[in-house]
């Protein structure tokens, strides 16, 4: 199966940002380990990151017909972006929302989610592990695996 790994907007400086939330772990090492887990799992990533809710948008369209499945860490945009909301629901292929950190005990405004409802599930505050947890649901997800 293939799946679209998908980054939004600060995820870029991971490792240096805030590391006492979201740990010491580059974006290219956290991209490493969850392509290496999902090989394991018999699936490919596209790994793809970008700080501009437009160009995120254009990424869930332009790979809306290879992914079987999309792991997307929006970012701050979780909060409220109704358009990337829209863009999650126009592509037939379950995503799973991934957070590092445990948006549900942070500020107020990070326990809402706009992106949730049209998701198939949902990890966080795990941080590496809240990716590998997106893959394993997806490929459980995948029709391959349906009884
Ligand atoms: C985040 C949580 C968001 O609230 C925040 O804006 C981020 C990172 C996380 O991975 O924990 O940029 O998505």
């Amino acid at each position: 199966m293939n799946i679209l790994l998908l980054n939004g907007p600060n995820l870029n400086l991971l490792g240096e940002r805030e590391p006492d939330v979201y740990g010491t772990m580059t974006l290219v090492r956290l991209v490493k380990a969850a392509t290496a887990h999902a090989k394991k799992k018999g699936a490919v990533v596209r790994a793809r990151q970008s700080n501009h809710e437009g160009e995120l948008i254009d990424l869930l369209h332009a790979h809306r017909k290879w992914a079987d499945g999309v792991v997307f860490n929006p970012g701050a945009y979780t909060h409220y972006s109704y358009a990337l909301r829209d863009a999650v629901a126009a592509v037939a292929a379950p995503t799973i929302e991934v957070h590092l950190s445990d948006v549900t005990k942070r500020e107020p405004f990070r326990r809402v989610s706009v992106i949730e409802p049209v998701c198939a599930g949902r990890c966080y505050g795990k941080g590496l592990r809240s990716y590998l947890d997106a893959i394993e649901i997806l490929v459980l997800l995948s029709p391959g695996r349906r009884p």
